[in-house]
Parts: structure tokens; sequence; C-alpha cells
């Protein structure tokens, strides 16, 4: 093919390699892992999807490129992975099937029959399962406990204790905890500080930065931003951290599609024009909300009555797309208002274009078994929204529309 050895000689000599320019995020979200390839491709500016689930080779010795079989690697999944090291500010990144894969395999490659883990108490539901129903059958054991104290984590730490796993803010209380603190808690008795960053994006908060040895997300929430693909990842800096975590992603064998890659790359290209907008539009909401008869208590990190809300703005450079609060009338009240609404979409799952709502008690928390929930205050009149990025003025009409029609409680 004359032309394209042509192209690819007046090519040869341009540097392509964005590696060393620091970037600001907004581009490294969208060139990052997607540099245009003139010497093995055609300069495509987006990724190429690759669905070969295998690759000959030229010579039985070695293979093409690093590439053999998708499990084991995947050029797409690898354009993928190096979005997300470089949206963490991360040395590593891998993506997985899901975040519960993403966790699964975070646990898997880190701990060993007998050890000990401290974690949040109000943890996404699906963690707490995984590691009370899972990990727990094969003689790991978590001690959970209010991470809003330090304190609490730096007590619960035994000689076994070899992970320290946080949310912040948390699912669905938004409690937020010192993750400085609580790494070097963590650190000085030599356990590994996870932090599930999912609520908050890597756009508003870069844990490794404040001591974490490990980032984990759910991507299906706000780096993919469409509620079309479901899927996980582990940002770190740590060489033989991620040595053992690449083992185990191949050995266990949680990895997305080469077109689940692609959507999550997709989406997270405009992760920071979204972020901006779900902050915004929640912060609106989350005053209107407290500003209302009907509601008991709004939990939303940004609003000045919110316990932590100065470790939040310092901590991170926004409050996120989240907001939850409990009403008055309980769950009757809660049903009723849910049934009124005609934007917000009932449904679990966060972090999307569009907003949703959910009842905890009974939806994404409904595997916290019942006497846990409401020790730690997850009734049935807890509500959680995650507010979409529509225009702010059609939200408010339709949160203020259900509000109204509790008038009776
Ligand atoms: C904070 C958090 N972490 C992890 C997960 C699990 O992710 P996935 O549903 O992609 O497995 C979720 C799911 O809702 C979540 O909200």
């Amino acid at each position: 093919m004359p032309q394209v050895s042509a192209f690819i000689k007046e090519f040869e000599s341009m540097n392509h390699d964005l590696k060393d320019w620091q970037m600001k995020f907004a581009t490294r979200a969208i060139h990052a892992g997607e540099e245009p390839d003139f010497l093995n491709g055609f300069g495509d500016v987006v990724s190429p999807v690759h669905f070969s689930s295998t690759f000959a080779r030229a010579s039985a010795s070695e293979p093409t490129r690093g590439y053999d079989y998708s499990r084991t690697a995947n050029p797409t999944r690898s354009a993928l992975e190096s979005k997300l090291a470089s949206l963490e500010d991360a040395r590593h990144g891998l993506a997985f099937s899901s975040g519960l894969a993403a966790e699964t395999t975070v646990l898997l490659s880190l701990l060993e029959k007998g050890d000990h883990v401290v974690a949040g108490e109000d943890l996404y539901g699906g963690t707490r399962r995984l590691l009370t129903g899972v990990f727990a059958r094969f003689g790991i054991h978590t001690t959970f406990t209010d991470i809003t104290d330090a304190e609490n984590v730096k007590k619960s730490i035994t000689e076994r204790t070899r992970l320290v796993w946080i949310e912040s803010p948390s699912n669905p209380l938004l409690k937020v905890c010192d993750i400085r603190a609580i790494s070097e808690f963590a650190s000085a008795a030599g356990a590994l500080t996870v932090v599930d960053n999912t609520f908050m994006s890597p756009y508003l908060q870069h844990p490794l930065a404040l001591g974490a040895d490990v980032v984990l997300h759910s991507t299906t929430k706000y780096v993919a931003g469409h509620s079309d693909v479901v899927g996980g990842a582990v940002m770190l800096s740590d060489d033989e951290l991620h040595a053992r975590l690449r083992y185990h992603q191949n050995a266990a064998g949680g990895i997305p599609s080469p077109f689940d890659c692609f959507l999550i790359m997709r989406g997270a290209k405009t992760l920071e024009l979204r972020m901006r907008r779900h902050c915004h539009n929640a912060m609106e909401i989350a005053s209107l909300i407290e500003g209302r008869r009907e509601v008991k208590r709004v939990f939303y990190p940004g609003l000045e009555s919110h316990p932590q809300h100065e470790l939040a703005r310092k901590q991170a450079t926004g409050s996120g797309g989240m907001v939850s609060f409990e009403l008055k009338g309980g769950g009757e009240a809660s049903r009723r208002m849910l049934k009124r609404l005609k934007l917000f979409s009932l449904a679990e799952s966060l972090g999307g274009v569009e907003s949703l709502i959910e009842v905890p008690a009974l939806m994404t928390h409904a595997s916290v078994p019942e006497a846990e929930r409401k020790r730690i205050g997850i009734g049935e009149g807890l509500v959680r929204a995650s507010v979409g990025i529509e225009d702010i003025s059609d939200l408010k009409d339709d949160i203020t529309g259900a509000l109204d029609s509790l008038s009776t409680f």
C-alpha cells in the first residue's frame, strides 16, 4: 500500500506521544489512551474497537505487540485503562466488567484466609454483601464502623487487619470521612486503604493524593455517565500491587468487553462538563429540599448544615450529584412522593445524565439486614436522588410538585 507507507514516513518524525505533557483534566479525559497511531494504525482519533478474542502471532515465540488473548489484554481495554489511570493521576489503571468485579478482584488479590478488613458502616449495600456474604465464607472478617470519626478506624484495626475500605461521601447517607487521616492510621498498622471514589468521580476527588493506596470506581456511574454500560475500574500507582491485581484480573477473568470499553471511554470524555453541571443542579435541589417543611433532614456535603461540610470542601473540589433526604412522613410519604415525580425516574443506579431517585431501604440497600439499616439510619422515609444534568428549572418544578403532594403529612 504505497499511499499508506508514504503517510507513515511523513508522520514518523512527528512526536504524538502525549505522556510527558502535563495536560489538564478535560484534555486528558479526551486524549489519554487515544493518541492517533500513525505507525501501526490509520491515525484514528477515537480508539478502534478491537473485537478479536485472540491475536495471530507472526512467530510462535512471542505475541503480536504484547497481545495474545483478550481476557489477558485487549488493545481497546488498554486504551481505556490508560485513560482511567490518567484521570486519577495514577500510574496504572485496570478495567473490569462491573464495579463489583473490580471489588472482588481487589479482595482476592490483597487478602488471605484469616485476614481482617475495617470498612465504613454505610457502604454501598453490594459491597457489604460481598464482604459479609461471600468473603466471610473464606475466613475474611470485616468490622464495620462509623468512619466519620477516623479514631473509630484506628480502634477497629487488629493485628490481622490488611485492608481499610472506605467510601467518601458514603452511600446513601453522604457522610464524609477524612481520607488522609484514615490512610495514615491504616499505613501505620501495615494495612492498605481502598477508596471507592464512585460518588465523587475522578474529577472531584483524588484519594491517591490524599494517601490512599487503591482507588476503585463503578464506572457504570459518573465515569461512563449515560446509564448504558456496566463497568468497574481500579487505579493505583504501586507497581507491585498492580502486578498482583493484573495477575488476578487475568486469573479470575472479570473483564469488560471491547465495546463496553469503547462506551466507557466515550462517556469519560465529557466527565468534567457533566460533573460541573451535576454539582450545580444537586446544590440547587439540596437547597430547595432543605427549605421544605415535609423534610426532616437533607444529606448533601455542599450544604453548610452538613456535619462534615468543611472537610468536604478541603478534600474535594465539588460536592457531587447525589442528594439524600429523610421525609417526615416516613415510608408512606416516600412512596407517595415517588409516584408524583415525572422527570426523576424511580430506579437504582446513579451518575447518568438523567435524574434518578430511589428508596435505599427497599432497593439499593435491601440486602443490608433490617436491624443494621435501622441502626445506621436507613429507614423507608429516606430517599436518595441522583441529580442529572437536565435544565434545573424543570428538576425543581418536578421536586416541588411531588413535595406539595405531601401536604397532609
Ligand atoms: C458506590 C458504589 N460502589 C460500587 C458499586 C458496584 O458497582 P456495579 O454496579 O458497577 O457492580 C455501586 C453500585 O451501585 C456503588 O454505588
